[in-house]
């Protein structure tokens, strides 16, 4: 048989509808809807090769051992294995174009290229609503990046799956991320979230207004209403923040220069600029825009003491195969 291996990328996602909690940790299934957009420009790189003589799977990012990642890699190898009826372990190679487990969604590129890799490698073809629901198992976030644009994730009775809500194409706006620290951060999103859910006051509030947000932020991308996603997302956000600064002890995912860059993305809008910001569990700024603002917001944000770099993106393309890759 010729050799069980493929390559795949897939980008980050950044949600505007944030997904912070779990109904059932053990299947890893969200508490709340979610909405993102998938970036472009950055992305992981996953090569899966599956070897009847390897007696354990083996895996490595950016060229280095992960033991901790190399677990939630071999759950989720076991899964596509379980589906194809295969038993032989693999080889993983992967590589982030940007810093890793430092808020920018790295868990969620990495599982959504693998998923599709290894779907390829043991020639499965399964849907992609079953490559997101695999992928969802091993990180929440990792099942929208298998597409591409404005991605949603209702809360579903059986299992929670992403799809596709609309096409990059369709409004292509612009991310803006401001980095104000690269090194990983201290709490992951797992942990963070499991603390949270036993210990803030504030979680039943934040489950009961979800399904509303999810609805509003569904409609106004659909009417591509900017106004309205701004004040849905930057609400998200805060209330995510909210929840994890209530959290015991509390979860401070914010540097000065976080905080700096909110304000400033506030000021640019007081001023006319169509801009709006998200974070996730980590200190980097994410600005939102049309394509026309961008460079004035890359500009604010570069001008910001602690921030060290400025990385600009447009909606990207969903999770992919890349052929011939070595
Ligand atoms: C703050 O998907 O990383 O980015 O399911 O435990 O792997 P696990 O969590 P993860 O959480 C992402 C949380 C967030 C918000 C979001 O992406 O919706």
């Amino acid at each position: 048989m010729s050799s069980l291996q493929a390559a795949a990328v897939a980008h980050p996602n950044i949600a505007l509808v944030k997904y912070w909690g779990k109904r059932d940790a053990t299947n890893n299934r969200p508490a709340v809807p979610s909405i993102s957009v998938t970036l472009s420009s950055l992305y992981t790189y996953s090569r899966v090769r599956f070897d009847p003589n390897l007696e354990s799977d083996s895996f490595a990012i950016g060229g280095h051992r992960d033991a901790q990642t190399a677990i939630r890699v071999s759950a989720c190898l076991d899964t596509i294995r379980a589906r194809a009826g295969r038993d032989e372990f693999a080889y993983v190679e992967t590589r982030n174009n940007f810093p890793t487990g430092a808020g920018l969604a790295s868990s969620a590129s990495g599982f959504a290229a693998l998923v599709v890799a290894a779907n390829r490698a043991l020639r499965l073809d399964l849907p992609p609503a079953d490559l997101s629901r695999i992928a969802r198992r091993s990180s929440g976030s990792a099942a929208r990046s298998l597409y591409g644009g404005f991605v949603e994730m209702p809360l579903d009775n059986e299992e929670e799956t992403a799809y596709p809500l609309l096409d990059a194409e369709q409004w292509p706006l612009a991310i803006v991320i401001a980095v104000t620290a690269t090194g990983a951060k201290d709490v992951g999103s797992t942990e963070g979230m499991e603390r949270t859910t036993r210990t803030s006051d504030y979680y039943q509030a934040w489950l009961e207004a979800a399904t509303a947000d999810f609805a509003t932020a569904r409609d106004a991308i659909l009417n591509q209403d900017f106004r309205e996603l701004a004040r849905v997302s930057e609400r998200s956000c805060l209330k995510m923040h909210g929840l994890m600064l209530s959290t015991d002890p509390g979860l401070i995912y914010w540097n000065e220069a976080s905080v700096a860059c909110l304000h400033r993305i506030r000021m640019l809008r007081k001023d006319g600029v169509e801009v709006f910001f998200t974070m996730d569990a980590g200190p980097q700024v994410k600005a939102v825009c049309p394509p026309a603002y961008r460079q004035i917001v890359a500009e604010a944000l570069g001008s910001i003491p602690g921030v060290t770099d400025v990385l600009q993106c447009r909606l990207g393309a969903g999770a992919r195969v890349v052929e011939g890759a070595s």
